[in-house]
C-alpha cells in the first residue's frame, strides 16, 4: 500500500546509494527512500527541493528516466555553499528530499513532430529525462535532435551517453565546445551555430532548450530564424527558491512563480522577462 505523502515543507530521508563524478565540479545522486515512504513519480522538467542537512535547501532538477521510480536521479554541479556540501555526501548518507515540484516539458504536445533539444551545460540534466522518454517511445516522435554546447571537451555531460546515443541512426546529435584543445576534433563555437546544421521540419517542431539565460535568448532567436515559431519553444529557468510551493514569492519572476508557474515556459510567455534580473 502506499503511504500518503507528509507536508509538502516535510523533506523525506532518502539514502544516497551511488555518486557519479560526471566531470570535474558536477556530479549525480542516485537516491533511495529510506522508510519505504517516496515522492510521488515525476514529469520530464520538474524538480525536488534537495536539502543537505543542517546546510540548508536547494532546488535540483530531476535527470532520471520518469518510467523508473527508483532510483531518484539528480545532477548537480557543485556552485556555492549547499551544492558544495552535497558534493562532499557519500554512499549511504541521507538528504532531505520535497517534491516533485513545478511544470513539465511538452512530451505530450510534441507527439507526431519533430524535436529540437538544445542544452548548454549543466543544462542538459534538465533534458536528460526527456531524452529517454523519446528514446524509450520513438515511434511516437518525427525526427530528434539533440543539441550540446558544453565550456571545453572535459566539461562534456554524460560523455558516455551522448557518445551512445550519437551512434544510433534515429537521433541527430551535435556536440560543440566553447574552447578546443588540442585533441578535440569536434565542431567549436556556441550552440546556436549548430541549429543550421540540423535536420528538422520548423514547421512541425517543438523546441526544449535549457542552459544559461543568454544562451536561452540566442538559441530562441536561431530556432526563430529558421521558422520554429515562438510558441512552440519551452526553456527552463532557474530563480532562487525557498518554499517552491507558490507560498513565500521568492522566485517571482513577473506575473509568475518560477516554482509553480515553471521552470518550464512556453518561450512567447517569458520572452520580455528574460532580460530581466531577478528579484
Ligand atoms: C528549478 C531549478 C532547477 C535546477 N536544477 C539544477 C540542476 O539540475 N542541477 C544543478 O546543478 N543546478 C540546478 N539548479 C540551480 C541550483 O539550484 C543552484 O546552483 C543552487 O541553488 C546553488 O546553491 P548553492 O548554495 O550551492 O550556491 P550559493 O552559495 O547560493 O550561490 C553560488 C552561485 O550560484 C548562484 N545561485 C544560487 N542559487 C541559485 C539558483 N537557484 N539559481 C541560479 N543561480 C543560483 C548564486 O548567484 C552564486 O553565483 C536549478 C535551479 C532551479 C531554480
Ligand atoms: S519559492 Fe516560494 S513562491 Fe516560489
Amino acid at each position: 500500500m502506499t503511504a500518503p505523502l507528509p507536508d509538502p515543507m516535510l523533506p523525506i530521508r532518502y539514502r544516497i546509494q551511488r555518486v557519479h563524478r560526471e566531470i570535474p565540479d558536477t556530479f549525480t545522486l542516485e537516491l533511495e527512500p529510506e522508510e519505504g515512504v517516496a515522492i510521488s513519480q515525476f514529469a520530464t522538467g520538474q524538480f525536488n527541493m534537495l536539502y543537505v542537512f543542517g546546510v540548508g535547501e536547494i532546488p535540483i532538477s530531476i535527470s532520471g528516466d520518469p518510467a523508473k521510480r527508483k532510483p531518484l536521479v539528480h545532477t548537480t554541479r557543485a556552485v556555492g555553499t549547499i551544492s558544495k556540501a552535497m558534493r562532499d555526501l557519500k554512499p549511504n548518507d541521507v538528504i532531505g528530499i520535497r517534491g516533485p515540484f513545478g511544470s513539465s516539458w511538452p512530451i505530450k504536445q510534441a507527439e507526431g513532430k519533430d524535436v529540437v533539444i538544445a542544452a548548454g551545460g549543466i543544462g542538459l540534466a534538465p533534458l536528460r529525462s526527456v531524452m529517454y522518454h523519446i528514446l524509450s517511445n520513438r515511434e511516437k516522435y518525427g525526427k530528434a535532435v539533440l543539441l550540446y554546447g558544453a565550456r571545453s571537451p572535459a566539461d562534456i555531460l554524460y560523455r558516455r551517453e551522448l557518445e551512445h546515443w550519437r551512434a544510433q541512426f534515429d537521433l541527430e546529435v551535435l556536440v560543440t565546445v566553447d574552447r578546443a584543445t588540442d585533441s578535440w576534433r569536434g565542431s567549436v563555437g556556441v550552440v546556436t551555430r549548430l541549429i543550421r546544421r540540423a535536420s528538422f521540419d520548423p514547421n512541425n517542431t517543438i523546441a526544449m532548450v535549457c542552459g544559461p539565460e543568454i544562451m536561452m535568448r540566442f538559441t530562441a532567436a536561431e530556432l526563430e530564424k529558421r521558422g520554429v515559431a515562438l510558441e512552440n519553444i519551452y526553456v527552463s529557468m532557474e530563480r532562487n527558491m525557498k518554499c517552491a510551493i507558490g507560498m513565500c514569492g521568492h522566485c517571482q519572476y513577473g506575473p509568475n512563480f518560477v516554482c509553480k508557474d515553471g521552470p518550464v515556459f512556453q518561450y512567447s510567455q517569458i520572452q520580455g522577462l528574460l532580460s530581466k534580473r531577478e528579484v
